[in-house]
């Protein structure tokens, strides 16, 4: 088991979802008291739009103070936002374009430029909202992941160090399904936050969660999301975590 994972095992699919929401609730209305805001990123992928859809659904979206919310991508496909396989884009259609969010609060990743002009542009937006002090990182107050299937996360591939060997918070990147040019934020701000909470659902994912979870040595990406200074919480359905015994 690695490092100081907490895990939460909900009995489905919708279930999961629910808790996703309410930890995103509890734990901004919580950032908010201590710090007046509360800087999230979330992931793309299909598991967590349920979760997103609820955002912008009774009694969630009432309980969320959107003004004190500043919203950033975990990583983003470089397409146009219209394009299917943007992250932006199925956000913008689960709860973006129905929550009072202020618009300079949310901090998409761009896809209209070169790989490195969008990292760079990014890297400016993570300072507008952090600041440039001395921590060499933006602390986020939560972050969302997701694993896929090779056990990547965000888009942090296996083999590929270019997100893990850096001293940059956010880098360009090729590969995934779809193999395109992506933006994602770097191991060291992954591990820099307050929380980070992978939520996992389905059978499909049972060994992966079972290696990822259990003591055996694994050079996997998502296995080195180890907050050095916060929380690491797995939430997962019951066929997610049905290997786990
Ligand atoms: C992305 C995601 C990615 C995702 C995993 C799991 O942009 O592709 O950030 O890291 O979280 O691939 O995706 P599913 O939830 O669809 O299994």
């Amino acid at each position: 088991m690695p490092g100081h994972a907490n895990i939460i095992i909900a009995e489905n699919a919708d279930r999961l979802a629910v808790m996703g929401v309410e930890l995103f609730c509890r734990n901004a209305r919580r950032g908010i008291e201590r710090s007046g805001r509360f800087a999230v990123a979330i992931s793309g992928g299909s598991t967590p739009r349920a979760m997103h859809r609820l955002l912008a659904r009774e009694p969630y979206v009432s309980e969320i103070c959107w003004q004190k919310i500043h919203l950033f991508w975990v990583d983003e496909r470089l397409v146009p936002a219209h394009d299917p396989a943007s992250n932006y884009g199925a956000a913008r259609e689960d709860f973006l374009a129905a929550v009072p969010i202020p618009t300079e609060q949310v901090y998409s990743m761009t896809s209209e430029k070169p790989p490195e002009d969008a990292a760079a542009e990014y890297q400016q937006k993570l300072e507008a909202c952090f600041g440039k002090g001395p921590e060499k990182f933006p602390r986020f107050d939560m972050i969302f992941l997701g694993v896929g299937p090779d056990g990547h996360t965000a888009s942090i591939f296996p083999d590929d160090y270019t997100a893990e060997t850096t001293d940059l918070p956010v880098v360009p990147v090729k590969g995934g399904n779809p193999d395109l040019y992506r933006l994602t934020l770097t191991v060291p701000v992954l591990n820099h936050a307050k929380c980070a909470v992978f939520i996992v659902s389905g059978r499909g994912k049972a060994p992966l969660v079972k290696t990822l979870l259990t003591a055996e040595p694994s050079q996997l990406p998502a296995r080195k999301i180890q907050p050095v200074n916060g929380r690491l919480v797995w939430l997962l359905d019951c066929e997610a975590a049905e290997l786990l015994g």
